[in-house]
């Protein structure tokens, strides 16, 4: 990607590539498009935040249990879903350039191009169209505003029309039947609906329960770009909550107020948040909201939806099926298809919020001498490295001394070792990679069994005893 002049993204997406955090898949056959690889930095990232979000959910609360499906399910399952007729984008290919576009991705382009009020107002007409589904319409709004591809600079365009998202392949070494077709799941959530009473029956689980999962979803963007926010294939973290139809609108608002709770605890303050409310609602919704982050350069986009998605899923398994999903309730002595709430969050935008939030580029020049740094301040429970052992020489038992550390600590959470270079280049290594913590194990060490503790957000540092590290830095990354 060619740099802006003053992105913050493109700093950040550089940083990424230098210190191992994420690397386009496929790199040196120049990459595939909106596929991205983590490297040893970002892979221990996201696996910090896939197991605070797979905790918070599945220890946190007793009610709600973790499952893991199969990325490939009947072909019905898509059917029922509604995801074969429905899950469509709206697009539009430039006549000159060849170049396909998603219909909203455009016009919100070209939006952000407009003062404010003018923006808003297309985007409002645009919003309003795209819930009537209304082509010729949104056609004729790209017309009226002068919309041009970014390639050709003409607005020579075709019709709009609808392009499904889901990727499908052939089960069977040589079948090329229609019937064997089979899709990479778009999305984890049908894994659960699939094996809701399996689960309920098994697990004696009453309702109000969920079912948690993470897994890898695929779909065909056809506009992909914007780096780990959309991909072609992706990780979602979902959780559907069982409830008893009616009762959607409490737990809608309890599950909406749950998870921006639990994304202030990410270490990302509460105005860096916002709830977008859904004006056109998904096939299966009856309310729908996102939970925004402001990210550099975008301004506020989608990391997480709740979706109030009614008896729609159930129902339709049901019907597809041919085999009962309901639910008898005990207290009420009736069965009953139960309501869901969704909480659907991408574990690679979770990702990517976590880093633009962390990532700082700070001046430390004084009078005397010109200095900067580029830290990331992760929560300490999710920083790939929690502690950095580094002996001050490779000489004298230093080695030593922190090489037991290494042994003490190394079991509990993820440590790293190192000998070479200044104690300042070390420090700033770390700061790279948002390590919260540095302990210099020195001569002094040696005579009194202290070490220096250094923070990475204040840079300050102090003396604590040896055998008080580990302690102190379980008690710092504590999730809950
Ligand atoms: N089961 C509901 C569902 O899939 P969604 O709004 O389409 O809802 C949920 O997706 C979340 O998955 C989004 O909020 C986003 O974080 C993530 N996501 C969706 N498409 C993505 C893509 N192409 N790349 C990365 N993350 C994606």
């Amino acid at each position: 990607m060619a740099k802006e002049p003053n992105s913050k993204l493109q700093d950040i997406i550089s940083h990424c590539k230098e210190y191992g955090f994420v690397f386009q898949s496929s790199e040196i056959y120049d990459g595939l498009q909106a596929v991205y690889d983590y490297g040893q930095m970002g892979a221990e990232l996201k696996k910090n935040i896939k197991d605070y979000w797979w905790y918070s959910m599945t220890r946190m609360h007793d009610n709600i249990v973790g499952i893991d499906a199969a990325i490939f399910m009947h072909p019905t399952v898509w059917k029922a879903s509604g995801h074969v007729d429905n899950f469509n984008d709206p697009m539009i290919d430039n006549r000159d350039s060849k170049k396909r576009y998603r219909v909203d991705h455009l016009i919100e382009a070209h939006a952000a191009m407009l003062d404010e009020a003018a923006g808003k107002e297309l985007i409002s007409k645009m919003e309003a169209l795209l819930a009537a589904d209304d082509f010729a319409g949104l056609k004729q709004l790209i017309d009226d505003n002068g919309i041009k591809c970014d390639i050709s600079g003409t607005g020579y365009w075709t019709d709009i029309r609808q392009f499904n998202l889901m990727f499908d392949t052939q089960m069977g070494s040589t079948s090329t039947e229609e019937d064997d077709k089979v899709y990479l799941r778009p999305e984890t959530a049908q894994g659960i609906f699939v094996n809701f009473l399996n689960v309920q029956k098994t697990g004696r689980m009453k309702i109000p329960f969920g079912i948690a999962q993470v897994g890898k979803a695929f779909r065909n963007e056809i506009v992909a770009r914007g780096f780990i926010f959309r991909m072609r294939e992706f990780e979602q973290m979902e959780m559907q909550y069982f409830i008893k139809p009616g009762t959607q609108k409490e737990w809608y608002e309890y599950w909406k107020e749950t998870r921006i709770k639990w994304h202030k605890t990410l270490g990302i303050p509460a105005e860096q948040y916002n709830f977008h409310n859904h004006v056109k609602l998904a096939h299966y919704a009856d309310a729908a909201c996102d939970i925004e982050y402001n990210f550099p350069d975008w301004g506020f986009k989608e990391v997480e939806g709740i979706h109030s998605r009614t008896d729609f899923d159930l129902s339709r398994h049901q019907e597809y099926s041919k085999k009962k999903l309901t639910y008898f309730d005990t207290e009420e002595n009736k069965h009953y298809v139960p309501y869901v709430i969704e909480t659907s969050i991408g574990l690679d935008r979770t990702v990517m919020m976590v880093l633009s939030e962390a990532y700082e580029e700070q001046d430390l020049s004084t009078a005397e001498k010109q200095d900067s740094r580029v830290v990331l301040k992760f929560a300490p429970h999710l920083a790939p490295i929690k502690l950095a052992v580094l002996p001050l020489t490779k000489k004298d038992g230093l080695p030593d001394v922190a090489k037991q550390l290494m042994d003490e600590c190394r079991p509990h959470f993820k440590c790293f070792y190192e000998e070479k270079d200044t104690i300042g280049k070390r420090y700033r290594r770390q700061d790279a990679i948002g390590t919260p913590f540095c302990v210099t194990i020195d001569h002094q060490t040696l005579e009194d069994k202290t070490v220096t503790m250094r923070h990475r957000d204040s840079m300050e540092q102090e003396r604590i005893p040896l055998d008080k590290v580990k302690d102190m830095v379980l008690e710092k990354i504590k999730q809950f």
